[in-house]
């Protein structure tokens, strides 16, 4: 598939600019308290956006440090650095996320991580994969047995009671949570089987448009948190392997 080519391709040169600056000077700036931005973002979202222009000069993009460009039903959405937090301060979670909508529907995606040079790939009907091995979700099959991943949105201080609540709630039930802090990669953990669920509120399209795609097509469930269907436009996401699924709607349900 074109597209997913591109994509593998895209991510895989702006994940060698974040490498080049994962141990150097970042000339970290802010974007609210605790909202980062490095050189690295915004050289990694000009590269990609240089290529696209390029390559598909009538696409739109939608790109976190950019904002939005119209006029296509075909639309690159990316992440040029999701886990900005991690990278600025040298741990070692974070990657570039590309994904490609088209007539509204998330088609295909890759998301790269420099530093283990994973690169997560998936698209409508061909399967997701892993440096070109074929992922599948686990087969843990209740949440009790089960390893779940979360994020912190950066307005979590007003948030902080609903937050905590969730947090609560899910160590009780499952084996462990684990806050990644890169939601992509979260996602690609979740299609390979190193987790077994991810929930969080607040994300944007760039931060899950790849993610979700090679999570459904390696078998994983994706709802907001009333079991509804899922949008990259909507802001809360509950995945799984699909057989936890239900307890963890069950899990939110409880907290109203
Ligand atoms: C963030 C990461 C993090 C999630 C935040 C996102 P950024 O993206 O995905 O895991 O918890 O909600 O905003 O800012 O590092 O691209
Ligand atoms: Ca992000
Ligand atoms: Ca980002």
């Amino acid at each position: 598939m074109e597209y997913l080519g591109f994509a593998v391709e895209l991510a895989r040169e702006a994940g060698g600019v974040l490498k080049h600056y994962m141990n150097r000077e970042k000339h970290v700036e802010l974007k609210g308290r605790a909202n980062l931005v490095t050189v690295a973002d915004k050289e990694s979202e000009a590269l990609i956006i240089r290529r696209i222009r390029e390559r598909y000069p009538s696409h739109a993009i939608l790109a976190e440090e950019s904002g939005a460009s119209l006029g296509s039903e075909a639309k690159w959405i990316i992440d040029p650095l999701d886990g900005t937090t991690n990278f600025a301060h040298q741990y070692p979670f974070f990657c570039v996320s590309v994904g490609f909508e088209h007539a509204g529907r998330i088609q295909c995606g890759a998301v790269y991580d420099p530093w283990r040079d994973e690169m997560f790939s998936g698209a409508r009907g061909l399967g997701a994969f892993v440096n070109g091995q074929r992922m599948q979700v686990s087969d843990a099959d209740a949440l009790s047995n089960a390893l779940v991943m979360t994020g912190f949105p950066y307005g979590v201080r007003e948030k902080m009671d609903t937050a905590m609540s969730q947090f609560r709630a899910f160590l009780i039930e499952s084996q462990g949570v684990r806050r990644g802090g890169s939601a992509a990669l979260d996602l690609c953990y979740l299609a390979l089987g190193r987790v077994d669920g991810f929930w969080e509120m607040d994300l944007h399209p760039w931060d899950t448009a790849a993610g979700t795609v090679i999570l459904e097509e390696a078998g994983g469930r994706i709802t907001d948190f009333s079991g509804g269907p899922f949008s990259v436009y909507g802001t809360q996401i509950v995945a799984s392997n699909g057989r936890i699924h239900d307890d963890m709607l069950a899990v939110l349900r409880t907290l109203g």
